[in-house]
């Protein structure tokens, strides 16, 4: 490993940072390395030129946080910048990161994964992220206002009413938030822990009381069919950052009960929110979906969403390779 002194991290930082501008103009603007556990990895190309840095980043997750049941209690994250698409300097460095994680005696737990969140439209470094062993766990998906929403409100389902929810709907909303952690399991999309109903519902109570509300709820004949939780803009600030700057919302849990779903009361639903959003001036909604959830990634993209970043991941984290 070598030692980058601060003007390279910047040089190398500001031209990725262009690059990706060029890429995909919904990504943010070039920021700051994090501060990592150490020095940045740095990787050579021609002539001994400095062409990218890796910057890795050790997170312990608390266990009474929702964040540990969207994925493993320790991450070992990285940030790795390429100056140019090359992807032999990709492999570089992930070489370096999987010597570095071996001499971590952590990162053999089980508990454990090695994450890189990688632009979607930057294709360069995907294959070695793949002979990495890395795999492409969730996708952040957004949607700009005032993109065409899809046809069919709730008059396209008969008998749907779709509503604000309120603090009497938190047994449902719950119930709804427990089903869609159930779903994304099967994927890796989530880790049901011991406290994870806890907290959805502590969550959930909170959420509920707050007006102008970010709940809805889709109901047939008085029965709820279908949730969307969305974070207001303050609540969102944690991802944010991922995309380019304004007024940013997270769309947390989307769910239609399982004998309900096909029939149009997703789309509905959707429809009805990006209606409230574009009226409350949200530039930009993220989400995240499940790489391999076979219901929603045909969905978001109906609903005028597309890729931001894909999450990579190693599990456990000693399965880099
Ligand atoms: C994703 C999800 C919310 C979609 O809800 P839904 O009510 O089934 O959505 P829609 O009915 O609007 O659209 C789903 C399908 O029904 C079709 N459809 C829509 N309106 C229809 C209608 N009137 N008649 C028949 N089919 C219809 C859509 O074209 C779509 O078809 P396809 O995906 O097979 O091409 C639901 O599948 C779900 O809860 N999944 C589990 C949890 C989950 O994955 N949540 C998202 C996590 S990110």
């Amino acid at each position: 490993m070598l030692w980058v002194v601060p003007d390279l991290v910047n040089d190398i930082n500001m031209s990725v940072g262009r690059r990706w501008q060029g890429l995909d103009p919904l990504l943010p603007e070039p920021t700051d390395l994090p501060e990592g556990c150490m020095a940045p990895l740095l990787a050579t190309g021609e002539h001994g030129r400095p062409a990218g840095l890796g910057v890795c980043l050790h997170q312990h997750v608390p266990a009474d946080t929702l964040a540990q049941t969207w994925g493993a209690a320790v991450r070992f994250v990285l940030t790795l910048r390429l100056r140019d698409p090359d992807t032999r300097v990709a492999d570089d460095l992930l070489a370096l990161w999987r010597d570095h994680l071996a001499g971590v005696p952590e990162a053999g737990a089980e508990d454990t994964a090695a994450v890189v969140n990688w632009p979607a439209r930057e294709v360069t470094g995907v294959a070695a992220l793949l002979r990495h062993g890395l795999q492409p766990i969730a996708v952040i998906a957004a949607r700009p206002a005032g993109r065409p929403v899809p046809a069919g409100g709730a008059d396209a389902v008969p008998g749907l009413v779709i509503r604000a929810a309120g603090p009497d709907d938190v047994d449902v909303v719950t119930e709804m938030g427990m089903a869609v952690v159930s779903y994304d399991a099967h994927f890796g999309g989530s880790i049901p822990r011991p406290a994870t109903e806890r907290l959805v519902r502590a969550e959930a109570q909170a959420a509920l009381a707050r007006r102008p509300a970010w709940i809805w709820l889709a109901e047939l004949d008085r029965r709820p069919v279908g949730l969307t939780v969305v974070d207001s803009p303050g609540d969102s600030a944690w991802i944010a950052g991922m995309a380019r700057p304004g007024v940013t919302v997270y769309l947390q849990i989307m769910f239609v009960r399982p004998d309900e779903r096909g029939g149009g009361i997703g789309a509905a639903l959707v429809r009805h929110v990006h209606g409230e959003l574009d009226a409350r001036g949200i530039d930009l909604t993220l989400l995240h979906y499940s790489q391999v959830n076979p219901l929603s990634a045909p969905f978001w993209n109906r609903m005028g969403y597309r890729p931001l970043w894909t999450s990579w991941e190693a599990r456990p984290a000693a399965a880099l390779r």
